[in-house]
């Protein structure tokens, strides 16, 4: 059972993150993009032709999931969410390219008044960020119509596996295998898909993987400040632990999960 204490999550720090890299994020995210691209077809393959007449997406960022829903399946109304205001002129382009409009409402999910009825709630990469999953899950059931579908993304605990061997902060706070899944989501909510498997990027260099995660802002939980020493010990250790094909690997570990109201 996963522990259900919510951990702390400095918002303003992860937000000033994701403001860094959000120029960035785009280009540089592409485990990210290939997540989102799974997860909408995932959903897809459920549900077929069957048009949602309200799709909430909340941390939608510069659009991956946002593009690929709009792409898989048949939607009316869309409200989109993101921590930063900044985050819509950003999916503008994507909106205006799949002839689609929406409402975006800025700020924390966790403080967002949800738009009901619903019957699709959607974020990839996201949920890792969400101090109290389970109070989430329950404001979810609460504003999904009966047979209505939830198709969250978050991380398993072998997510940058790399980082934390050698001593980095750079993770999220939250982090979920597969199967932990069950004991966080509320009765209402039944679960209908599970997938946990890995994706491995390769670097250059330890810091090119720094690199990668600063222009894609998932370093918002790092206290930064290292000394060259500090440094070179991270990059020697990283490359004789983790050498992946004349250069290192970065492990990313998602879990898709789908969920539908009962
Ligand atoms: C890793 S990005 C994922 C973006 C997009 N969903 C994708 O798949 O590429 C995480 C996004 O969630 C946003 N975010 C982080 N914490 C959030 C929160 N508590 N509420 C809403 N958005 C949040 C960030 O601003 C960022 O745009």
């Amino acid at each position: 059972m996963k522990d259900l204490t919510p951990p702390a999550v400095d918002a303003a720090r992860v937000a000033r993150a994701f403001r860094r890299g959000l120029g960035s994020y785009h280009g540089a995210a592409s485990a990210q993009a290939q997540i989102a691209a799974e997860l909408s077809a995932l959903l897809a393959k459920h549900v077929g032709q069957t048009p949602f007449s309200h799709l909430f997406e909340f941390g939608a960022g510069t659009g991956h999931l946002t593009d690929a829903l709009l792409r898989d399946l048949s939607v009316s109304r869309l409200t989109l969410n993101d921590l930063l205001p900044e985050a819509e002129a950003g999916l503008l382009p994507i909106l205006r390219a799949r002839g689609k409009s929406a409402s975006f409402l800025p700020g924390r999910i966790e403080d967002i008044c949800l738009p009901e009825p619903l019957d699709l709630i959607a974020a990839a990469s996201v949920v890792q960020w969400v101090s109290d999953l389970p109070g989430l899950l329950r404001r979810f059931e609460a504003a999904l119509c009966p047979g209505g579908w939830l198709a969250l993304s978050g991380f398993g605990s072998a997510h940058f596996h790399e980082l934390v061997a050698l001593g980095s902060d750079a993770a999220a706070p939250n982090y979920m295998d597969h199967h932990q899944w069950a004991g966080v989501l509320p009765q209402g909510l039944r679960l209908i898909e599970l997938r946990q498997a890995p994706i491995v990027l390769r670097f250059d260099t330890p810091r090119a993987v720094l690199r990668h995660l600063r222009d894609t802002g998932v370093n918002g939980q790092s206290r930064g400040g290292w000394s060259r020493g500090r440094l070179r010990a991270f990059e020697d250790a990283y490359c004789s632990r983790f050498p992946n094909q004349g250069g290192v690997g970065l492990t990313y570990d998602p879990v898709l999960m789908l969920a539908r109201r009962v």
